[in-house]
């Protein structure tokens, strides 16, 4: 008996975290501009460390090693409170890369410029209703083994 109370204990403090006052739930954005999002993305210079699929332009020139991809196909859906933490709160969960180096620095922190100080609210939201229709939901595709044929 007194193993289960133990046991409910802990379930309640693993669920607990998830429901503490850190919880992403409740986090609704209002409805943004697209037109006026993509004005912020181009003002304030992304494309300096990013591309993005309709804007390539070769001239410009790179502030990273290599530039972060953002939008295009991805397993699963790209949500906006995503889009808005990798904005406002970079090394919350660096972008997928084969060399972490190149998108952060040896603490481990993103390499991305913060823009807290600067951008409005109004501009993030714009910005995020911008980002987020760029990111499409691409089937997992297996890996197609061949037959094996002993
Ligand atoms: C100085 C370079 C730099 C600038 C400028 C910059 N970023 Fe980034 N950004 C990065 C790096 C490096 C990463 C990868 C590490 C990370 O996930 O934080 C990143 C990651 C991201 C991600 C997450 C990508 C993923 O696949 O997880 C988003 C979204 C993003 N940036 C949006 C923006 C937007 C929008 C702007 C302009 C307002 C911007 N960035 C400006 C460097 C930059």
């Amino acid at each position: 008996m007194k193993k289960l109370v133990i046991l409910t204990l802990f379930a309640f403090a693993l669920t607990g975290c998830e429901q503490g006052k850190h919880a992403s739930t409740g986090f609704s954005l209002p409805e943004g501009d697209a037109k006026r999002g993509e004005q912020v993305f181009l003002s304030y210079d992304c494309l300096a460390c990013h591309t993005l699929a309709g804007y390539e332009d070769p001239e410009r020139e790179s502030l990273l090693p290599k530039r972060v991809p953002l939008g295009g196909d991805r397993t699963r859906i790209t949500t906006y409170a995503e889009l808005v933490t990798s904005v406002i709160n970079p090394s919350h969960k660096l972008a997928k890369s084969m060399w972490p180096e190149e998108v952060s620095d040896e603490q481990g922190q993103s390499l991305m410029t913060n823009f807290n100080d600067v951008m409005t609210v109004t501009e993030l939201t714009d910005l995020v209703t911008f980002l987020q229709p760029q990111y499409k939901l691409k089937a997992f595709n297996r890996t197609n083994y061949p037959n094996y044929f002993p």
